[in-house]
């Protein structure tokens, strides 16, 4: 197999290949024909008739006509940056990736991170969760590790996915409000389907109005595997914590700097690194051994639940550093596609239902956001490692396939690349036994929706569980059907009895009989006292 040479400054010397630099040089169409004249369209006279000849202003026009492409239907506001990434040391124990292994090592990413709701115009600093998704341009492959700034997630199965974000987004027939949570559509979805209370509570907290992308922690949220050398498979989630540690705005704060500065995020961000102060975040893995997974009291495969530390604590890998911003925002930062199913050799996926139904819809919007098939020719899409396949032609391919011969096995030569085996750095699936029934229906171990939103609201300091029940209070003040906001205190009555009872009193409503859940951890609530 091909040697791969990958370090820092590889992604941005293949990035220089396509950059244009007009400064210094002649202005020309795209066809290479010189301009003499950009500031009159060509016409009969000074006042005359504009000619359909002007095949400058045409293409000037047509060009900028055309610059728009549809924004992502969720997680559309964004900022990124170029960074790398290092090992501290092999983690061969645990995974055969082989940038996992050699710590002299520098392998580039490419980093974004977003809010969910918000269209690409919206304000960085609104209450929503927040997205961390890391591109690695391994010698292996690019590895996508698409997560969010919270642990947990609002479902449990892919299926559920539009019908929460139609939830969240504006409603269909006016398009406001903006903000994701305070309108009844989403409160109504929230309080007829459970689940979503783990995260409801993560989402109620500070983490939803982070201070600075650079204070912010990320989350794989899924269970994962890791597969060494042996092909031993034990199961992984991943954390990323800033070393600036994490922090939030206040509620006040993140309102007046929607109105004041839309672009809070994205400036501090874009700031920080031109000054050539870098964030870094440590990559921490949680590690679970098959076997002790039935042990664990939660369903791994359920993305509403998380692994205490206690049970398996956060062991430092790595280290991310982000040095670099983009040379361009609509070449790097919009039309970056990050995808689950890019994964490499040493890490798999496992049955989470929420995660499968990732594994297709990314691909399947970038079909028609970035316009067909081949957006994995883009340059920030481009792996380094190289690309040979029989894959051929459809709108905007870049790359002349070369031979004779477009399918595998031939015997004609020039196309036929090599299979690689495993030993080769060949992907091969993890090899999980399955058996079962075909049936639509949800585990009995992912029913517990109570218990872990009541160790999370417990675990707050007494001011974070008082920004918690503002938060509450604000947003449910904002629904105007009191059956949506007594459905959801009926919910809360089941976490804590603290929580329900201000809520309820915040809104002006009788609380319902509490009946919290007993989880073995911290003690109850403290806030308010
Ligand atoms: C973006 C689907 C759950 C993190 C997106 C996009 C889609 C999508 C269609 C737009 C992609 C693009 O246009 O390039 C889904 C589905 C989910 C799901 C169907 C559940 C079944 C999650 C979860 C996380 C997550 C659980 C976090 C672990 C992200 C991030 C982005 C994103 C970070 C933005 C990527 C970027 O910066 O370009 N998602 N998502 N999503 N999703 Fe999800």
């Amino acid at each position: 197999p091909d040697a791969v040479h990958v370090d820092e400054k590889s992604k941005d010397q293949q990035l220089a290949k396509d950059r244009s630099e007009p400064t210094g040089n002649f202005l020309t169409t795209d066809q290479g024909i010189r301009v003499e004249h950009t500031d009159d369209s060509l016409k009969i006279g000074a006042r005359g008739p504009t000619l359909l000849e002007d095949f400058h202003f045409r293409e000037k026009m047509t060009r900028f006509d055309h610059e728009r492409i549809p924004e992502r239907v969720v997680h559309a506001r964004g900022a990124g940056a170029h960074g790398y990434f290092q090992v501290y040391e092999s983690q061969a124990k645990y995974t055969r990736a082989k940038f996992l292994q050699d710590p002299s090592k520098k392998t580039p990413v490419f980093v974004r991170f977003s809010t969910v709701a918000g269209s690409r115009g919206s304000a960085d600093t609104a209450r929503d969760v927040r997205g961390f998704a890391v591109k690695f341009y391994t010698e292996e492959g690019n590895w996508d590790l698409v997560g969010n700034n919270i642990p947990v997630f609002f479902i449990q199965d892919g299926i559920k996915f539009p019908d929460i974000i139609h939830a969240a987004k504006p409603e269909p027939h006016h398009e406001i409000p903006q903000a994701q949570t305070a309108h009844d559509s989403f409160w109504d979805f929230v309080s007829l389907v459970p689940e979503t209370m783990h995260m409801i509570m993560w989402i109620m907290s500070d983490r939803a109005i982070p201070r600075s992308f650079r204070m912010m922690q990320g989350f794989g949220v899924h269970t994962f595997r890791f597969v060494d050398e042996k092909n031993t498979s034990r199961f992984v989630k991943f954390h990323w914590k800033p070393l600036l540690g994490t922090h939030s705005l206040v509620w006040d704060e993140a309102q007046k700097l929607a109105g004041k500065d839309p672009d809070f995020h994205r400036r501090d961000l874009y700031e920080a690194i031109e000054q050539g102060d870098f964030p870094e975040y440590e990559l921490g893995v949680q590690i679970l051994e098959e076997a002790d997974a039935t042990k664990l009291g939660v369903d791994l495969l359920d993305a509403t639940k998380l692994i205490p530390e206690e049970v398996a604590p956060v062991i430092p890998v790595g280290k991310l550093t982000l040095d670099r911003n983009p040379t361009n925002f609509f070449a790097e930062t919009e039309q970056v596609a990050f995808c689950v199913a890019n994964i490499v050799p040493g890490i798999d996926f496992t049955d989470d239902p929420l995660m499968q139904a990732r594994l297709f819809s990314y691909l399947d919007t970038q079909l028609t956001r970035l316009g067909g098939p081949n957006f994995a020719e883009i340059p920030i899409n481009r792996p380094l490692a190289p690309v040979h396949n029989h894959q051929q032609d459809g709108f905007h391919r870049q790359t002349s396939n070369v031979g004779r011969a477009n399918y595998f096995p031939n015997s004609l030569g020039g196309g036929c690349p090599f299979l690689a085996s495993q030993q080769q750095g060949g992907f091969v699936h993890h090899p999980e036994p399955v058996s079962g029934k075909k049936i639509r229906e949800r585990a009995a171990s992912f029913n517990d929706h109570y218990s872990q939103a009541a160790l999370f609201f417990r675990s707050l300091s007494a001011p974070e569980q008082e920004h918690l029940i503002d938060a509450c209070r604000f947003e449910l003040g904002k629904v105007e059907t009191k059956a949506i906001q007594e459905r959801v205190l009926e919910h809360f009555a089941k976490i804590d009895a603290l929580l329900v009872s201000a809520v309820a009193e915040g809104l002006g409503l009788p609380a319902p009989k509490a009946t919290p859940v007993t989880p073995k951890g911290p003690p109850a609530s403290k806030a308010l006292s």
